[in-house]
């Protein structure tokens, strides 16, 4: 069913009209700003290959058609709701789930989605030049998709904030459009946030860590008691997974091209870039530096506020289900802790450190995911092999900020990191190379940059050569 509706939706939207009327009102705010900092350069004459969310049923959701993306049908979608559905963990265990939001837990609950919302529309900012440098038509539709995903994953919150939180609500939905990332006067709230995304290797390596840290927050958010909440994000997690899917398969294509050109001469590293190549060491630059920004997502090691909204229901454990025990109220974990500058450990209450417990769960998905870059290397012949850096590595939240440590978790002094630093983050030559190979766009359907290898098949069953973004006056 396509909607007709000025909102597509799936929440009933026209038998509330406060909440419409209010809906309405922001919506040309939200146009405003999706053509200030939406992709710059192809607002108007490029139609997109996109599918559109026009419901949310497991097998309809996904709709493609070309369309020019301020034309987007940006909708409000919540899965389906669970009939009798019970609050799964924490100190109201097994009590019902909320339809409204507890006074209590207001601000908590608002903080929470506020935080969320503002990700969305910033990553969308940190992306919006790459379109003038695109590796191919098909990788240029993907950043497009993930793109106006990002806008109705705001959209998402914007409903949850207009729809529960009253006035309050209304004025965090406005500033979400009001802060700018990498704006020194209005930033976006997290940090990693505001980092700058200005090549096609820092995109890939943003879909494939940063999304992922989404993915976790969504998955927690998705255990939520707030029940609206809950079936917002679940839904959100669909769409989530396409992202992963650009990062982790865009990196996989950019090693794989850089195991032909290291075969064809002979496996010697430097000729990779007399090739036209990115070498695996600015591979693994890049990823030392976006999976060290997304940890710092998680939050600090011992948190006071992780254990209140996980006591209080706001927000679970990634995969609630499958744990044997949903109180965790007498556990322990062991967080890494400094006594007078040496590194060892303590004990603390469980749910204090669910950050770390997070932050846990996501290192072993990521590191899924470097399993199968290195058997693209492994497949090739070569003895190379990707890694995930140490947990302490680059880090600017929690514990090991202001702290030095090397990729294997090892403490440094300051001299010796300002020595090594750019072995491993990408260094001011290492950016002017990257941005040496892609300061022209490839808009002919089937070519690919020389830097990076095609995908194995198209979207949505389209050749790899269809014209996913075509001029149209
Ligand atoms: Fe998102
Ligand atoms: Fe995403």
């Amino acid at each position: 069913m396509i909607s007709s509706e000025k909102i597509p939706n799936n929440v009933d939207l026209a038998g509330d009209r406060r909440l419409q009327r209010a809906l309405e009102r922001w919506q040309p705010r939200f146009m405003d700003w999706w053509k200030e900092m939406g992709p710059e350069g192809f607002q108007d004459a490029h139609k997109v290959y996109l599918r559109t969310a026009i419901s949310a049923d497991t097998d309809g959701w996904a709709h493609f058609e070309y369309v020019r993306m301020p034309e987007y049908r940006w909708g409000i979608f919540l899965s389906e709701p669970e009939k009798d559905r019970k609050i799964g963990f924490g100190d109201m265990l097994g009590k019902n789930a909320w339809p409204e939001v507890p006074g209590e837990f207001r601000n908590p609950l608002r903080r929470l989605i506020v935080t969320q919302g503002d990700t969305e529309p910033a990553s969308v900012e940190q992306q919006r030049l790459l379109g003038s440098s695109c590796p191919s038509l098909y990788d240029l539709r993907n950043l497009f998709q993930v793109n106006v995903e990002e806008g109705r994953h705001l959209w998402a919150m914007v409903y949850l904030l207009h729809s529960y939180f009253g006035r309050d609500g209304r004025d965090e939905g406005d500033a979400l459009l009001e802060r700018r990332s990498g704006n020194a006067d209005k930033p976006r709230i997290l940090s990693t946030f505001n980092e700058p995304v200005i090549n096609w290797l820092d995109f890939f390596m943003f879909t494939m860590f940063t999304d992922r840290d989404g993915k976790f927050q969504l998955l927690a958010l998705a255990e939520s008691a707030f029940d609206a909440l809950s079936r917002t994000t679940r839904f959100m997690l669909t769409e989530e997974a396409h992202h992963m899917f650009v990062g982790e398969t865009g990196i996989a294509r950019i090693v794989e091209r850089t195991c032909q050109i290291m075969n064809e001469r002979k496996g010697v590293a430097e000729d990779v870039r007399e090739m036209g190549g990115i070498d695996l060491p600015t591979i693994q630059k890049h990823l030392n530096l976006w999976f060290s920004l997304s940890l710092d997502l998680f939050g600090g090691e011992v948190s006071s506020n992780a254990a209140s909204y996980f006591a209080n229901g706001l927000k679970g454990r990634v995969y609630e289900r499958k744990y044997n025990e949903h109180r965790a109220i007498d556990d322990v974990y062991v967080v890494d802790r400094f006594d007078n500058g040496k590194l060892g450990n303590e004990e603390v209450p469980y749910r204090n450190a669910l950050n770390e417990v997070h932050r846990d769960s996501y290192i072993v998905d990521c590191e899924k995911g470097v399993v199968r870059w290195n058997r693209v290397l492994e497949k090739y012949g070569l003895s190379d092999r990707l890694y995930l850096p140490h947990r302490r590595f680059n880090r600017s939240t929690g514990l090991y900020s202001g702290i030095e440590f090397d990729p294997q978790g090892n403490m440094l002094s300051d001299a010796e990191w300002k020595k090594k630093r750019d072995e491993w983050l990408p260094s001011a030559e290492d950016k002017r190379y990257i941005n040496s190979l892609q300061s022209e766009p490839i808009f002919e359907p089937g070519k690919m940059a020389n830097w990076i290898a095609p995908p194995r098949k198209g979207i949505n069953g389209k050749p790899i050569d269809f014209e996913y973004v075509r001029v149209e006056e």
